[in-house]
């Protein structure tokens, strides 16, 4: 297939380059070859290439930062992924949309399947699910693909964040009370790599198996790097943060069950993998 990949210099987007050039004819696009918040430049790059599938990948993604710069938040992640839909819907081609698990308010207390109501909390949030929001209305080949706490080879995280922090300091506080699944981009990609085979389009969660809090997560990266430190729980009001984050955002990868799609590996065994190679 032809497939474009749009931010692909992107932490997800390096990998997703990596993975799916080796079954398809890839085409790439970064921010300095096409801005996606320009509605005629996207129409005329996706025309240009014509894929078969584009891999949206491109997004405004500081979570923080999303609260005080909204208008450049909203312009990338909703009116720039409306573009990417336009432009898809131009070519006919189908489209697979990154989305987070920040859609949710995480008040539910168990896991999230893709029919769960969502109520973003955070500005970073909503403006992500105002771009699913465009797809939904304009396309119908598309694959929505929500995924959480992502870390990579290509880019910052939380993993490397950590370990940095360890070098200079004896404790670290970090977050006990916000659950997740930490999501390994290499995962992710592959699961993307194989959903494109099919023509199942809809809404999907894609995250790595089992769930921690920020705090369990760090203590593990700890361990499989034999660091000794000492890492302190702290609650999100002892750390508050410009954006609120949802308490509870575990996914459930039901969709991708239901389509009888094998298991995506629990997070310890992928985070080793990472952290073999960093
Ligand atoms: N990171 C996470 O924990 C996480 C969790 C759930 C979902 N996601 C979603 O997963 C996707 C990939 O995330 P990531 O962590 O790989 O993000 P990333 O490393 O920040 O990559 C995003 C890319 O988009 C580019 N970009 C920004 N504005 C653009 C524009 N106007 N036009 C074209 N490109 C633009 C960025 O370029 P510059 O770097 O030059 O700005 C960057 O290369 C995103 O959709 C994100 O919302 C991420």
């Amino acid at each position: 297939m032809k497939v474009l990949i749009i931010g692909s210099e992107g932490m997800l987007g390096h990998d997703l380059v990596d993975i799916l050039s080796e079954e398809n004819e890839i085409n790439t696009t970064t921010i300095d070859t096409l801005d996606i918040t320009d509605i005629g430049k996207t129409i005329a790059k996706v025309q240009e290439i014509s894929p078969d599938v584009v891999v949206h990948a491109a997004a405004f993604t500081d979570v923080n930062g999303s609260e005080t710069k909204k208008d450049l938040a909203y312009s990338v992640n909703g009116i720039g992924t409306r573009n990417v839909a336009v432009a898809c819907k131009e070519t006919n081609s189908a489209l697979v949309y990154i989305c987070t698990d920040y859609v949710f308010d995480g008040e539910k207390g168990s896991s999230y399947q893709e029919y769960d109501q969502t109520n973003p909390l955070s500005v970073y949030g909503k403006t992500k699910l105002h771009g699913e929001t465009y797809i939904r209305d304009i396309l119908s080949k598309f694959y929505i693909v929500r995924t959480s706490w992502l870390y990579g080879y290509h880019g910052p995280n939380f993993v490397t964040t950590m370990l940095k922090l360890a070098e200079t300091m004896d404790t670290i506080s970090v977050v006990n009370d916000q659950i997740g699944s930490p999501t390994y981009t290499m995962d992710l990609a592959k699961a993307i790599s194989k959903l494109i085979k099919k023509p199942s389009y809809g809404i999907y969660h894609i995250s790595n198996g089992g769930e921690c809090s920020w705090y369990d997560y760090a203590k593990e990266i700890f361990e499989i790097a034999g660091i000794e430190i000492n890492v302190k729980p702290v609650s999100t009001e002892e750390y508050p943060q410009p954006a609120p984050r949802p308490k509870y955002s575990v996914l459930e990868n039901y969709n991708w069950k239901m389509e009888g799609f094998a298991e995506i590996r629990n997070y310890k065994d992928a985070l080793q993998e990472y952290m073999k190679l960093i």
